[in-house]
């Protein structure tokens, strides 16, 4: 009956190693509902190859059904020696799909009374099934088979987004991780009951994606046209020429859903002053020499006041933004006549007034 039950199980084995090499042998491979097999993860579902990159391939992984693996990854081998067993290889490598038979010793059997099981080298690099335990076969061991039974694990998520770290068993713990671009739902840690039910239901991964980008006035969006970006999409920003880019050259949709900046495109500032030098820059210049009688979004322009009794100045200073630079209220622009006729009695060309006299 043991080598029926070990035939069996090997032909279903073999079965699912041969949907790699035909199609109509994918069929054989099972959908992904764990039973007995105890895993730590799964790897990602697949249809086809080429859903799993340059490296992996979409193989059959036993109760995790056609995932994503690498096929020349191994398994642990050799395993280190077993109390009352002999490990086997039955495979020329411990590769993926490959078969380690494990037997107890004459006079010893396995917990659901066999004396030897097959493992099989899974696609996360462990060999299948439960770690052996060989016992002696008493009648002791008989009457407690009840709880020797081995025990159901409860089922994994089936989201590709979603990865489990630790065991399915009952009584244990697993902590849940979304793939990167997606936040999780719900619980992200959950204990498997004794009715192989879970404490709570698995969370959920949402993809995360950010909206278009806000559009620029008096500048352009250097980006590919969609719907929606994904996290990590990067978008530049470029303004018409005169504006000046106010905040990064370019964003990145972040993990929240948000783009990380909203730059926009300032106009420049025509001085509003004629006939009075202004400090721009450092820099003491007549309005109309600066480039157009502009000065940049953000640029500070110092103007100069006459002291109300006194025949000195004093400075006042305002920052144009985004095309705007009002006056200081002290400023008075010179009349064509006084710019002709007394250019070095301009306010701006006067001595500046001691500190003293602004008290
Ligand atoms: C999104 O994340 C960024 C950076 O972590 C943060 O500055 C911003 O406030 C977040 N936005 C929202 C709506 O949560
Ligand atoms: C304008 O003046 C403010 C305050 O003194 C200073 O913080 C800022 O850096 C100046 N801006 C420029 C463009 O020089």
């Amino acid at each position: 009956m043991v080598r029926s039950l070990l035939l069996s199980l090997l032909g279903v084995l073999a079965l699912c190693s041969l949907s790699t090499a035909s199609v109509e042998a994918i069929e054989e491979c099972p959908e992904r509902i764990l039973g007995n097999e105890r895993r730590r993860a799964c790897p990602r579902k697949c249809q086809h190859d080429k859903e799993c990159g340059s490296k992996r391939q979409c193989l059959c992984d036993g109760q995790c059904g056609l995932s994503c693996v690498a096929p020349g990854r191994t398994c642990p081998w050799p395993l280190p020696p077993g109390k009352n067993f002999d490990v086997a290889l039955l495979s020329p490598s411990p590769s993926f799909s490959a078969l380690l038979e494990v037997r107890c010793k004459p006079g010893y059997t396995m917990p659901n009374r066999l004396d030897a099981t097959i493992r099989r080298c899974q696609g996360d690099r462990q060999w299948s099934g439960d770690e052996p335990v060989c016992t002696a076969s008493t009648d002791e061991g008989l009457a407690a088979e009840p709880t020797l039974l081995p025990e159901v694990p409860c089922s994994l998520p089936d989201d590709e987004l979603l990865s489990v770290q630790g065991s399915t068993v009952v009584g244990s713990t697993i902590h849940y991780i979304c793939a990167s671009g997606s936040v999780l739902v719900g619980h992200s840690d959950n204990i498997c009951h004794e009715n192989q039910t879970w404490q709570y239901p698995h969370p959920i991964c949402h993809r995360v994606s950010c909206p278009p980008p806000k559009e620029v006035d008096r500048g352009h969006l250097v980006a590919v046209q969609r719907t929606e970006y994904e996290v990590g999409d990067t978008i530049y920003y470029l303004c018409k020429k005169s504006f000046l880019l106010d905040g990064p050259n370019q964003v990145t949709c972040l993990p929240n859903g948000t783009w990380s900046a909203e730059p926009a495109c300032r106009a420049r500032c025509p001085i509003p002053a004629q006939r009075s030098r202004v400090i721009v820059g450092g820099v003491k210049h007549w309005p109309y020499d600066l480039t157009d009688g502009l000065v940049a979004h953000g640029e500070n322009v110092t103007f100069f006041c006459k002291h109300p009794d006194k025949l000195c100045s004093f400075t006042a200073t305002e920052v144009c933004v985004d095309g705007q630079l009002t006056p200081p209220s002290c400023y008075l622009d010179p009349t064509w006549l006084q710019f002709k006729l007394f250019p070095h009695r301009l306010v701006s060309e006067i001595d500046a007034c001691d500190p003293a006299d602004l008290q």
